[in-house]
């Protein structure tokens, strides 16, 4: 199993390019602790660690501004990380976007390293 160090990057900060998600899709960037997707002409990063029992979020489905988690369902609106069933036992944390010519940048804080069942400090190692 490899190890990864996880820092929380201060400011904007590139994680992929415009033309790397589709309309209605959706990816998993930042050592898979946030989820880029891709509504209309809007992007929205969210976490990916589902509150419930810790599900990889963006690999379930994008439909609209709902996401919804592999493992059991449960679902969010990525607009605002607000949960919308009983099996989405928290919100998910909502991180800022913005667009810089083809490059999607995000703003992350400490709760890129606070979800689900991560309790991980600044600095940690995966
Ligand atoms: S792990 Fe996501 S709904 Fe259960």
């Amino acid at each position: 199993m490899s190890r990864v160090t996880v820092s929380v990057p201060v400011g904007f900060i590139k994680v992929a390019e415009v033309s790397d998600i589709e309309d209605g899709d959706m990816k998993v960037v930042f050592n898979d602790l946030v989820v880029i997707a891709h509504v209309g002409d809007q992007f929205y990063a969210f976490g990916n660690v589902c509150p419930h029992v810790g599900g990889p979020v963006g690999e379930g489905l994008l439909d609209d501004c709902i996401v919804e988690c592999p493992w059991h369902a449960g679902q969010w609106d990525v607009r605002t990380g607000r949960a919308l069933t009983i099996l989405a036992t928290k919100d998910l944390p909502v991180f800022d976007v913005r667009i810089t010519g083809d490059d999607i940048e995000v703003s992350l804080d400490e709760r890129v390293l606070t979800q689900g069942s991560l309790a991980l400090s600044r600095d940690s190692t995966l």
